[in-house]
C-alpha cells in the first residue's frame, strides 16, 4: 500500500496527487511514468511525475477526471492509500544539449512539460515553454513555470482569456521561422503533438513526442503500447514514452486510444449509478 500525503484540485477536473514512495523517488527522472492501481480490483493506468523529492520519498502527478479509474482517483485524499504504485518506467526525456528548444504543454500535457523543461534548464538549454489551454481556469503550473530559468513562456488560450488566444502551433510556427529552435519538445493530446510535428518538419527542426497509447504491464510484455515509427513497431512502455514526432503514425496512435471506448464508457456509467457522482 502506498500512502497519499497530499492532494490539490487545480481545477474542475484536474487534481494534483503527492505519494509516499521512496524507491521510486529515488529513481526518478524527467519524462518518467508510473503505474498505479487505485484498489485491488481496480485496473492499471500510467501518470507521468509531475515531480518527486529523493530526500523526502514522494512522488508527485497531475491527472485529469476522465474516466471510470481517474475519478476514483480523485476521491482519495490524504491519509489514503493506493493498491499499487510502479515505477519509475519508460526512458527519461533526454534534456542534454538541445540548445534552443521549445517545451510545448498542451492541457495536461502541462504537468509533464515541468519537470521536462526544469531538466533542460538545469542542462543548460536555452528554453522558451509554449503552455495551451482551452481557457484561463485550465491553465495550470502557470507560477512554477514562470520560477524557472525560461528563455520565455508564452501562453496561449483557445479564447483569449488569458495570453495569446491562439493555438500553440502559431508561436511554434514563429520560432521556427525566425531560425530561433534547434530542436522541439511536444506534450499533450495526440491531435496537438501531430500539429506541433507538422509545423516543425516544414522547417526541419528535429522534435520529440510523449505518446500516450493505452498501457496495461508498463514492462513490454502485453504489446497493447505498440505504435509505429517510421518503419518500425515499437512499444510506447519500455521504448518510449518519447519518440520523433516526425516518424508517429498519429492517426494509428488515436485509432488504438479509442479502442475500447464501448467498454470505458460503461464502465463510467456503472460507476456514476454506485456513486451518485459524475465521472466528466
Ligand atoms: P477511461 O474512461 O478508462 O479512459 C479514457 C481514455 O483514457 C481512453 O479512451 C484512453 O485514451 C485513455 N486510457 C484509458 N485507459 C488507459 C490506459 N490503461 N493507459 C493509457 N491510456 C488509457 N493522464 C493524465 O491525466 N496525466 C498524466 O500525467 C498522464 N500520463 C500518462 C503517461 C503515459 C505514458 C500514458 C500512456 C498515459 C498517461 N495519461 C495521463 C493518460 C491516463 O493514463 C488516462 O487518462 C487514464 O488511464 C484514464 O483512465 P480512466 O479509467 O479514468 O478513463
Ligand atoms: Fe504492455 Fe507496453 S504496456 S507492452
Ligand atoms: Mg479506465
Amino acid at each position: 500500500m502506498f500512502e497519499v500525503v497530499a492532494t490539490r484540485q487545480l481545477s474542475e477536473s484536474v487534481f494534483e496527487t503527492t505519494v509516499r514512495a521512496p524507491a521510486i523517488a529515488a529513481k526518478a527522472r524527467a519524462g518518467q511514468f508510473l503505474i498505479l492501481r487505485v484498489d485491488e480490483l481496480g485496473e492499471r493506468i500510467p501518470l507521468t511525475f509531475s515531480d518527486w523529492s529523493s530526500d523526502e520519498g514522494w512522488v508527485r502527478f497531475i491527472f485529469m477526471r476522465v474516466g471510470k479509474t481517474t475519478h476514483k482517483l480523485s476521491h482519495v485524499g490524504a491519509g489514503g492509500f493506493l493498491a499499487d504504485v510502479v515505477g519509475p518506467l519508460g526512458k527519461p526525456t533526454v534534456v542534454d544539449g538541445l540548445g534552443r528548444v521549445a517545451v510545448v504543454g498542451g492541457g495536461v500535457g502541462a504537468a509533464v512539460a515541468y519537470p521536462v523543461a526544469r531538466a533542460m534548464c538545469e542542462a543548460g538549454d536555452d528554453v522558451t515553454v509554449i503552455l495551451g489551454a482551452r481557457n484561463r481556469g485550465l491553465l495550470m503550473l502557470e507560477e512554477e513555470f514562470r520560477a524557472l530559468p525560461l528563455g520565455a513562456l508564452v501562453i496561449c488560450t483557445d479564447d483569449g482569456s488569458t495570453g495569446r488566444k491562439d493555438l500553440v502551433t502559431a508561436p511554434l510556427k514563429e520560432l521556427c521561422a525566425a531560425g530561433a529552435l534547434d530542436h522541439a519538445m511536444a506534450i499533450g493530446p495526440a491531435i496537438m503533438m501531430k500539429f506541433c510535428a507538422a509545423t516543425t518538419r516544414e522547417f526541419a527542426v528535429p522534435t520529440t513526442v510523449s505518446l500516450n497509447p493505452i498501457m496495461v504491464d508498463g514492462t513490454g510484455m502485453c504489446g497493447a503500447c505498440r505504435v509505429s515509427v517510421g518503419a518500425k513497431t515499437l512499444f510506447g512502455c519500455v521504448d518510449g514514452p518519447d519518440f520523433d514526432g516526425h516518424l508517429v503514425d498519429f492517426e494509428e496512435l488515436m485509432s488504438r486510444q479509442r479502442v475500447y471506448a464501448d467498454v470505458e464508457q460503461e464502465a463510467a456509467a456503472d460507476f456514476e449509478s454506485e456513486c451518485a457522482c459524475k465521472t466528466k
